[in-house]
């Protein structure tokens, strides 16, 4: 008998078949990987597992007693604990009180959840991952968004549960918080404790976990043993077919006229020093640990800093970055996509369409400015097509997204805009393999279209694939920067941690 048995899950949403027949079954002190393309149906299973969301056919069982959760709390009170793939904090609570919620032993509740063991559990992985901005009482808000997703993990383990869920919980992370996570999970796992676990990064899934099972348009379409399945094996089951090359092929270009000259820049505390010159035709990549200061750089670049000060020059033109403003830089031919799409890339309400052409609503209106919704459709179609974006029409809201679509639609919307200056933090954050190569095309074709691009990365081999230049931040100074041939992971960690400008 497992531990979890899965059996014929289906779920639709309005006419979107999200599962369509899910089978699994999990033992005790396994880990199991979840994988598959962006809206094969890997966060509506999390969620129907973890009671948020109610299957429309087929059976679950834990430990051979049927399961059907009437809620995300009673799914937690039958130990299952889901790691959300987008963060669901409450961010003016504190640290502890939103670790805390739902656990505190509550007047009606009876008490079945040890409110002062479940603090105390708390606490000690918050140290585990040895943060110094966790403090306990500091606001969830003010965090950067690795701290964030750390309290997320922390809030799911808070309870004692015997399912781990955990829905790309590394998304957020630098490796050292990576290896944090594992060993945590090997810890649990060893203690009995059995985890799903999704990640779009295979080199992941092999490290953490024994066997895979892959979701294809809302099926089980093939489970097996990670040592025994070669990387092109696994795409072929996710995306169906065999897939080319991850990187376009490109032409370094370093020569082109400086569109971008940064001097000085700094926002402290996080952002000490910044300067370099970014060329017309060139991807210049940013490289560094989370909390280096490289978000801070392209926030006080694009007038989101508020104590920000030195020079930038665009296109020969001097302008202050003390007190400009994102309303300026867009003005001023910059274009910016957020680390963080849900809060500041996209409006979920709205139209994947109204998302998509929102940057370059000229394009898609007649005279007098009337939208001109035919053109609108068209436009946000030809994304869709080119990104691979999974939604049922252009009228959708990008809420009805699953979190890679909704990633695309934010990179699409950025790209459609007609910009000199691309900013871009975490283009690919949480998007499949399929889907990263188109956009690293795009970005491509934006560069040999003449503009210019940073690239701001955790993901080496992106940075590897499509940068012509690279600098490093490290504790807020970024190092000089080289073509990409003078670099190596290893000379990039070392000037990542040690902080020295030379590689
Ligand atoms: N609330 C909703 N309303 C409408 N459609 C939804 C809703 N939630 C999910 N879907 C659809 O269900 C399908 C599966 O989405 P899901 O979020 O499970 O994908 P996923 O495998 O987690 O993808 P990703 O890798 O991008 O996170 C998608 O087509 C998505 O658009
Ligand atoms: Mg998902």
């Amino acid at each position: 008998m497992s531990l979890l048995e899965i059996r014929g899950i289906a779920k639709r949403f309005g006419a979107t078949v999200a599962l369509d027949g899910v089978d699994l079954a999990l033992e005790a002190g396994e880990v199991r990987a979840l994988i598959g393309e962006n809206g094969a149906g890997k966060s509506t299973l999390m969620n129907i597992l973890a009671g948020a969301v109610r299957a429309d056919r087929g059976e679950m069982e834990i430990d051979g007693r049927p399961y059907v959760p009437a809620s995300p709390l009673d799914a937690r009170r039958r130990g299952i604990a889901l790691i959300h793939q987008e963060l669901s904090l409450c961010p003016h609570l504190t640290v502890a009180e939103n670790i805390l919620l739902g656990v505190e032993p509550s007047r009606w509740g009876g008490g079945w959840i040890d409110g002062d063991a479940a603090r105390r559990k708390a606490l000690a992985l918050l140290e585990h991952f040895g943060h110094p901005q966790l403090h306990p009482d500091r606001r969830v808000g003010t965090l950067p968004i690795a701290a964030q997703q750390v309290v997320e993990i922390c809030r799911a383990l808070a309870a004692n549960a015997r399912i781990l869920l955990m829905d790309e919980p590394t998304s957020r992370f630098q490796r050292e918080d990576v290896d944090r996570l594992f060993s945590l999970i090997r810890g649990l796992a060893a203690q009995g404790m059995a985890v799903i676990y999704i990640s779009h990064f295979l080199e992941e899934v092999r490290e953490i976990a024994d066997a895979y099972t892959v979701l294809r348009d809302g099926r089980s379409v093939g489970t097996g043993e990670t040592a025994r399945a070669s990387d092109e094996q696994l795409i072929s089951l996710m995306v169906g077919r065999a897939m080319g090359g991850l990187f376009p092929e490109r032409v370094r270009s370093r020569d082109g006229e400086v569109i971008l000259a940064v001097d000085e820049v700094a926002a402290p505390p996080a952002l000490q020093h910044a300067s370099f010159e970014l060329r017309r035709g060139e991807i210049l990549g940013i490289a560094g640990l989370m909390g280096s200061g490289r978000t801070e750089l392209v926030r006080a670049l694009f007038g989101l800093e508020r104590g920000a000060s030195g020079r930038i020059a665009v296109q020969g033109r001097a302008l202050a970055v003390h007190g400009a403003t994102a309303a300026q830089r867009l003005s001023q031919g910059f274009g910016y996509l957020s680390e963080d799409r849900t809060r500041e890339g996209l409006a979920l309400p709205l139209s994947i369409a109204d998302n998509l052409t929102a940057t370059n609503l000229a394009a898609v209106s007649r005279r007098w400015g009337w939208l001109d919704l035919k053109r609108q459709w068209t436009a946000a179609q030809r994304w869709i097509d080119a990104l691979h974006i999974r939604a049922q029409d252009p009228i959708q809201p990008a809420r009805a997204l699953s979190g890679g679509n909704q990633q695309k639609v934010a990179v699409g919307r950025l790209l459609n805009q007609d910009a000199d200056v691309f900013l871009l933090d975490e283009p690919t954050r949480g998007i499949d393999i399929g889907s990263k190569a188109q956009i690293y095309e795009t970005i491509a074709r934006c560069a040999e279209e003449g503009k210019a691009v940073l690239l701001v990365s955790s993901y080496l081999p992106e940075l590897f694939g499509l940068c012509d230049r690279l600098a490093v931040m490290s504790r807020g100074r970024l190092s000089d920067a080289r073509p990409i041939e003078e670099w190596t992971p290893e000379t990039v960690l070392a000037t990542a941690i040690g902080g020295s400008t030379s590689a």
